[in-house]
């Protein structure tokens, strides 16, 4: 029905019409031992979450609402890495489909013209220092042509973007192969490849930012991504710091 050209993703498709979240159901899915590549996507989202406890606004038949199972065997220090690849698969599938280059802001949020049109929230399923699965939820928005007040003025979709209408399959279709092209050539060469095309559709680096952790806000130059994903944020005191998670705003020039 969506017409995948993929080799492991998709295999298992459960196409919703109506859930709470999607996440939600592929966690259970992989608890129940579903396999690598299962897919959970939904018409609409009565609960869809965002990260830091955050809800996610999924209305109905507009916007792209899936969940992936990836059983990488990768020790959990390296989990971040998979959000950047998710996101690189994101922008590439935008690009591909509008021509607009988006901008990724570490470590998850796709934007065009500083708004949020995607955004990407992984979860791990892990014993002590192996991952047995990672749950990764995309939301994109797509047809949507206005947005609730609140957070109008921080969103917007590839129909806002463009002056165009987009068929959901095929941007689906789209992003499950590029998502499955960098998975396998993650597990292959590693993710130096990953980050040298996250880096490209980057808008941290070099910037002066604030990063909101759980632990308090640090204030500094984002000098790059090290090898696990994590950002790296030099201070005024010249010290170096690693985050795992945050939030991120780039403060203006
Ligand atoms: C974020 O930017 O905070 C992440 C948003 C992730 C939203 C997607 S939509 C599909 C999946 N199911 C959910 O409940 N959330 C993710």
């Amino acid at each position: 029905q969506l017409g995948l050209k993929t080799k492991r993703f998709g295999w298992s498709v459960y196409d919703q019409e109506s859930v709470p979240s999607t996440q939600q159901l592929a966690h259970q899915l992989a608890h129940e031992g579903a396999e690598e590549g299962t897919v959970v996507i939904a018409e609409e989202q009565t609960a869809g979450r965002g990260r830091l406890n955050r809800s996610w606004h999924s209305p109905k038949g507009t916007g792209i609402w899936m969940s992936i199972i990836l059983r990488p065997s990768i020790p959990l220090q390296q989990a971040p890495q998979l959000t950047l690849l998710v996101a690189v698969a994101v922008a590439q599938t935008i690009q591909e489909i509008t021509n607009i280059v988006p901008d990724i802001k570490w470590p998850n949020d796709i934007l065009i013209n500083g708004k949020k049109v995607a955004g990407i929230l992984t979860e791990l399923q892990a014993d002590p220092d192996q991952v047995r699965a990672v749950i990764v939820g995309i939301g994109m928005n797509v047809n949507q042509k206005q947005f609730p007040n609140d957070i109008a003025p921080i969103a917007t979709s590839l129909a806002i973007e463009t002056g165009r209408t987009f068929h959901r399959p095929k941007i689906v279709q789209t992003l499950l192969q590029k998502l499955e092209q960098l998975y396998e050539q993650y597990l292959q060469h590693g993710f130096l490849p990953i980050k040298l095309l996250w880096e490209g559709y980057s808008v941290t680096i070099g910037q002066q930012i604030v990063a909101r952790t759980l632990n308090g806000a640090i204030r500094g130059v984002a000098l790059g991504i090290t090898d696990s994903g994590t950002l790296k944020v030099q201070t005024e005191d010249g010290a170096v710091h690693y985050i795992y998670s945050a939030d991120i705003e780039i403060k203006k020039q």
